[in-house]
């Protein structure tokens, strides 16, 4: 079948098309409807289904012959570790850890926060927690204790699991001070904190509090998988909103579980058995999707890297990886593949390694440029797959699906909606626009089985958030046109979220931090172009009258302030002090037209400026500060 029969019958009848897919899932029993709205109207799929995503993805397969195959490979250029576990030793260690966590009394519906580095213990812990139909919610290892606090107050988690350090490069990270302090901070006490120790780092554990995770496993008795509903949630994951305040996605586990099976086959175009990297953290979607559930639901073996693109030790560690497992598809994100650029732009380095396994690369996270995709694909020899989604959809909304059918590649775009996806681009009051013309990519309601049905405990932000902008239509966030060919180009957020590195952060909530510095009347935080990171944020502060620093002292602060409030992971690293900041009459800043400025994007100010000789002054500024386009 070709792409394009393929997707109509996804949008012709698709309850049809989606009850055809779920027969892949191997169900404790079937669902009684396909699609059907929950009691506050909320599209939901595959209600009265029961299943368990832990059995999904590993009781299943030890049952049906894949016992000895590889499941997990461990990887860790950090610590010189490597470790593989087969189907029936994951299984193992799983049952043995949801034991352990039942015998502390956790139980279906309860809520887990994971917060650990990319170490095996940590998928264990995910999946010991879908085995019980405990909730489990993942906080990136990079993230400040505030922004675990704000976690454990939203998501109320009977227990934390944490381990007692990461490693970032040669950096022991300690993330039981961390944990202390989210912990001073949060109103929520859990009734305790189940500690894995590293050797690099061993915590001292806090008496009454922590229990060491070794200690709870040797006494403990293996779980069995309980049953959950297809509709109960499976996990909830914080990711940045346009507000400081984080969203809680929430995924249940039979419409997961079938998107996840199905877009392993179709849009990644892998079989079970083969092995699939995802190069990211499962402190991300795409931890969570591609490292963890999809590959493991699908029979595949799947790689945990502990490292990076560079560094550990070279910008060779990529290729010797695709070597070691004989990697088939390969997932990172573009600035992965920048950072090598700049340390091996020749590609010297892949020389050293056979890479041929590889039959794809796919980019996401992030826009990809053409000079990136390109460097890969001619690198690599492979089709290098651009595909667009987002930490709600929990798997990709735009793609090439090579399982179907390769599409001829369009660099710039991440090619055609898949299959349940029904995209437009429309303007603002809503219209669906032409051909070529640039707008807000809007998915038609329903959004297919595996997307977010809801955020956790907040309807009311669900839908403002989501569904109230266009009704009828999921807002992305993103904007975008669709070409004549109907290949649809992503050009950017538009909202006040940015993308570092490819990690999802939100300016509202930088600027709040800086805010609240004693010496700051106001200030805005925006996203600028980035050679490297893709972009990153900077600051643009007015002072209060009277402030006796120096700007250096002060940028110093305020740098220090954001990474002890939001994370490192946020990379802010620059401020600029300015007399004034562009604003229309009624004193809304106009970020955009700062945005513009410092990527040296022709721009219109609105007739509603106050004043418009404001805007050649902070261009002037920008130079001489060598802030964006103009730094170099
Ligand atoms: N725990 C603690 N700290 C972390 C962390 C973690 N899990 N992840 C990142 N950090 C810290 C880093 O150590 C760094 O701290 P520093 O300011 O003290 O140096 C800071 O957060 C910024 O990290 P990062 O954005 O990763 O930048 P980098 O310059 O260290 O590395 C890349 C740049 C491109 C090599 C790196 O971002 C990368 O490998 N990206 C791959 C893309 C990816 O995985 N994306 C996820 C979505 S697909
Ligand atoms: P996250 O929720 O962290 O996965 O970030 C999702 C956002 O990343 C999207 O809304 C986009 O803005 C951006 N994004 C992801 N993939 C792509 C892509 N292939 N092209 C352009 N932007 C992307």
């Amino acid at each position: 079948m070709s792409y394009q029969e393929f997707y109509d019958k996804s949008m012709s009848s698709p309850e049809e098309f989606w009850k055809e897919q779920a027969e892949a899932i191997p169900w404790f029993e079937k669902p009684k409807t396909i699609l059907s709205k929950d009691e506050e109207g909320l599209y939901r799929w595959y209600e009265g289904g029961k299943l368990n995503t832990a059995y999904l993805a590993l009781d299943y397969h030890v049952e049906n012959g894949r016992g000895q195959q590889v499941a997990l490979y461990y990887d860790s250029p950090v610590t010189g570790a490597k470790q593989a576990f087969t189907y029936q030793q994951l299984l193992e260690e799983v049952s043995l850890f949801a034991g352990a966590l039942r015998a502390r009394g956790v139980e279906k519906g309860d809520r887990v926060i994971i917060y650990m580095p990319m170490i095996p213990q940590t998928v264990i812990a995910m999946l010991a927690c879908a085995r019980l139909g405990a909730i489990h919610s993942v906080v990136f290892g990079g993230f400040a204790p505030h922004e675990l606090a704000i976690r454990i107050d939203d998501a109320q988690p009977k227990y934390l699991l944490a381990a007692s350090c990461g490693i970032e490069i040669t950096k022991v990270i300690d993330y039981m001070t961390i944990v202390d302090a989210a912990l001073e901070e949060a109103e929520h006490k859990p009734e305790g904190c189940i500690v894995y120790q590293r050797p690099q780092l061993e915590a001292a554990l806090k008496e009454g509090r922590d229990y060491d995770w070794q200690d709870l496993v040797s006494r403990a008795e293996p779980a069995g998988y309980v049953p959950v509903e297809a509709t109960d949630p499976l996990y909830i994951l914080y990711t940045s909103g346009t507000t400081g305040r984080p969203k809680g996605v929430m995924r249940d586990n039979g419409g997961h579980a079938v998107a996840m099976k199905f877009s392993m086959e179709y849009v990644y175009g892998v079989k079970p058995g083969d092995v699939y990297w995802a190069a990211s953290d499962v402190g991300w979607v795409v931890g969570h999707s591609y490292i963890v559930y999809a590959p493991l639901i699908h029979g595949c073996s799947t790689i945990l890297y502990e490292g990076k693109p560079v560094k550990t030790p070279d910008a060779g560690a990529f290729w010797r990886v695709i070597e070691d497992y004989k990697v088939k598809v390969f997932f990172t994100a573009p600035t992965a593949f920048r950072a090598i650029k700049k340390e091996d732009s020749k590609g010297e380095l892949k020389k050293k390694y056979d890479t041929s396994s590889l039959d794809y690369l796919f980019l996401a996270g992030e826009r990809c440029d053409v000079a990136t995709l390109e460097w890969c694909g001619q690198l690599l020899g492979v089709p290098v797959i651009d595909h667009w989604w987002q930490t709600e959809s929990g798997w990709p909304m735009l793609a090439n699906m090579v399982g179907v059918e390769l599409l001829p590649i369009k660099p710039g775009s991440a090619a055609k909606p898949v299959c349940g996806y029904n995209l437009q681009v429309v303007s603002p009051d809503g219209e669906s626009l032409p051909a070529k013309q640039e707008g807000a990519v809007v998915i038609r309601l329903p959004l297919p089985p595996g997307c977010l049905p809801n955020l956790w405990n907040d309807t009311p932000r669900f839908l403002s958030s989501y569904m109230s902008s266009y009704p009828g239509f999921y807002f992305t966030g993103d904007g975008g046109y669709i070409d004549d060919d109907g290949y649809v180009f992503i050009t950017g957020r538009i909202d006040d979220i940015i993308n570092v590195a490819g990690h999802r952060l939100s300016t509202a909530k930088m600027e709040e931090v800086v805010a609240a510095h004693p010496a700051v009347a106001e200030c805005a935080v925006i996203g600028i172009e980035d050679q490297m990171k893709g972009q990153i944020p900077v600051g643009f502060v007015v002072l209060k009258g009277g402030v006796e620093k120096t700007e250096e002292e002060l940028e110093g602060e305020l740098i220090q302030m954001v990474r002890a409030k939001v994370g490192p992971v946020a990379s802010f690293k620059k401020v600029a002090i300015v007399q004034r900041l562009p604003k229309t009459r009624s004193g809304k800043i106009l970020r955009r037209i700062m945005r513009h400025i410092a990527d040296g994007k022709p721009f219109s100010p609105p007739s509603t400026i106050e004043d418009m000789t404001v805007l050649p002054e902070l261009e002037g500024l920008m130079k001489e500060k060598h802030i964006g386009h103009g730094a170099d």
